[in-house]
């Protein structure tokens, strides 16, 4: 399977259920590639605010997936743009990815495709927003100019081809922006309302975060006739 993994506390409860589903029931990543959504400009992977280094830390290093089958974009590529079409291209020599694992940011966005993103982009570079690097400042200290500046990052349309999403979101400081999401017009200034248009996208989000939405009572009505997912949904 080549898993398309995401960042951000929100995963974080994910990457030890998986850790934990894993030890239990004796599974192996070795046939597994990954391949990581994005990164910040400038980090090396020892840098402990680098994605590289979070994923060590609350996933690789728990589980048996062979270090030459998880990919990264390198923030340290002296030539930005022939990294992110390298990474392109590795994509597709492997079949593209199978499952995508998303969070979604304060801006809207899913991986680092900040608002006027074009909903066709591919791998490249991406200045990241005012609202991003504000989130992300307790990831590198007190300031938002401690956040790099840039960042590589697959694109909406890189995101799009993989076979299968999974969204994550948690909390009430989400509800607002996962409602214009899902319920909203489809637009660039909120990148993740572009997953509307994929056609096996699952939006797995908490009671705090679904306050928002316009059509929750028709969603519950649905999941719980829905034998695929009565079973998780949980009242
Ligand atoms: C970063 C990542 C996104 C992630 C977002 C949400 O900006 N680039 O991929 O979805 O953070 O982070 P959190 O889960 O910490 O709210």
């Amino acid at each position: 399977m080549v898993l398309g993994l995401a960042t951000g506390r929100t995963m974080i409860p994910l990457y030890q259920r998986l850790i934990g589903i894993i030890r239990d029931q004796k599974l192996s990543l070795k046939r597994c590639r990954t391949f990581n959504l994005d990164e910040y400009v400038g980090l090396n992977p020892t840098d402990p605010s680098s994605y590289h280094y979070y994923m060590q830390e609350h996933f690789f290093r728990h589980v048996d997936l062979a270090p030459e089958n998880s990919h990264f974009l390198d923030g340290c590529a002296l030539d930005l743009d022939a990294e992110a079409k390298r990474y392109e291209e590795l994509i597709t020599s492997v079949g593209g990815i199978d499952l995508q694992l998303l969070g979604i940011g304060h801006s809207g966005h899913i991986g680092f495709n900040e608002p006027l993103s074009s909903l066709g982009s591919r791998t490249r570079p991406k200045f990241l927003s005012p609202q991003t690097r504000h989130q992300n400042r307790v990831d590198f200290g007190e300031t938002t100019d401690d956040v790099p500046e840039q960042s590589l990052t697959m694109g909406v349309a890189t995101i799009l081809d993989a076979q299968e999403i999974i969204l994550l979101a948690t909390g009430s400081a989400k509800a607002e922006i996962l409602a214009k999401a899902m319920e909203g017009p489809i637009t660039s200034m909120i990148t993740a309302s572009a997953l509307q248009t994929h056609a096996n996208c699952k939006v797995i989000i908490d009671e705090d975060c679904a306050h928002s939405l316009t059509m929750r009572n028709y969603i519950e009505f649905v999941l719980e006739r829905d034998p695929n997912w009565a079973s998780y949904f949980l009242k």
